[in-house]
């Protein structure tokens, strides 16, 4: 399978627009080690012709030209993107559907369905989307059972509920129920190889430490290095916890988890936030991945397993 990786950073993308932290400072002063990134998507195919979208960023049609294998020109109006999986409701994952709204056909939307009710509701992203293509919806099964996509052929899913946070417009923000959040195996069927992808991880339950124990690859939440950053600098009050997202360092953070994977596992962050550290690539804390044999997706990054 092919993991193509269109945009890495977390809500509000790198640099973000209004932000000066160190990191878009850095950015627009023309560091050669800060590298731009577009808010978190990937695409997945077994066959390089069919592919599956996790999340429809707010970047989509930008991320969509930069991989031309998401585009076949077989007939006048065409994609090869054959279906949409979302992660959870919020604004960085779901706002790109509004632009594929010519699509000649009802999308193909895979999510659960407290998802959809957030995008019928919260943020009618959905009901809009009536007006132009339509969605055919699918609900995501949380019971540990693989399932197929149509028009994916050689890959199965299996989703989990992760506690991380619901969307601000959610009705349950700051009381997450399972499904706002879900990470998803996707495995190879040929190879038998899988990716785990958590771009909103919070909380490292039982079952989520087993789904990564068993992936060849972990592509997970990298959005913040300390829970305290955003606060530390003045950007927000939130910590990084409150938001849904377990810090990478610091008691129980996201690399003491990592630490106890297999070193052949591939481990890889994601979603990270412009305010992050390794975001430099000559930060410490960038090193320090390094040394742990840690990797910071990027755009364009590919994944074969
Ligand atoms: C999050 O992952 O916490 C949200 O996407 C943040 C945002 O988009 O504002
Ligand atoms: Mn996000
Ligand atoms: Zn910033």
């Amino acid at each position: 399978m092919r993991v193509h990786v269109l945009g890495s950073a977390a809500g509000g993308g790198f640099p973000q627009w209004n932000c000066n932290c160190p990191n878009c400072a850095a950015y627009r002063q023309g560091s050669p080690y800060h590298l731009a990134r577009t808010q978190s998507s990937i695409t997945v195919s077994a066959d390089d012709s069919n592919w599956v979208l996790f999340n429809a960023s707010p970047e989509i049609l930008q991320q969509i030209r930069s991989f031309p294998a998401l585009q076949p020109a077989r007939q006048l109006r065409d994609t090869a993107i054959r279906a949409i999986f979302l992660m959870d409701a919020q604004i960085d994952h779901t706002t790109g559907l509004y632009m594929l709204r010519e699509h000649r056909q009802p999308l193909e939307l895979w999510c659960h369905a407290l998802v959809r009710d957030d995008l019928v509701r919260g943020n009618p992203v959905l009901k809009v989307l009536e007006h132009y293509c339509g969605i055919h919806w699918h609900s995501v099964p949380l019971d540990q059972r693989n399932f197929c996509i149509d028009g994916a052929p050689g890959l199965l899913f299996t989703a989990l509920p992760l506690l991380s946070n619901a969307p601000p417009y959610s009705p349950h923000r700051d009381q997450p129920q399972p499904g706002d959040n879900v990470g998803v195996t996707i495995t190879d069927a040929a190879s038998g190889k899988q990716l785990f992808y958590a771009p909103g991880l919070g909380t490292m339950e039982p079952h989520v430490w087993a789904a990564m124990q068993a992936a060849d690859c972990v592509l997970v939440d990298g959005t913040l290095w300390t829970d305290d950053e955003m606060i530390a600098l003045g950007a927000s009050q939130k910590t990084s916890r409150s938001m849904g997202h377990l810090p990478q360092s610091g008691p129980g953070g996201m690399l003491e988890w990592l630490n106890r994977l297999p070193t052949t596992t591939r481990k890889v962050l994601i979603h990270i936030n412009n305010t992050n550290p390794i975001l430099d690539a000559t930060s410490p804390q960038r090193q320090e991945l390094t040394r742990r044999g840690i990797e910071v997706a990027f755009d364009g990054m590919e994944i074969t397993l």
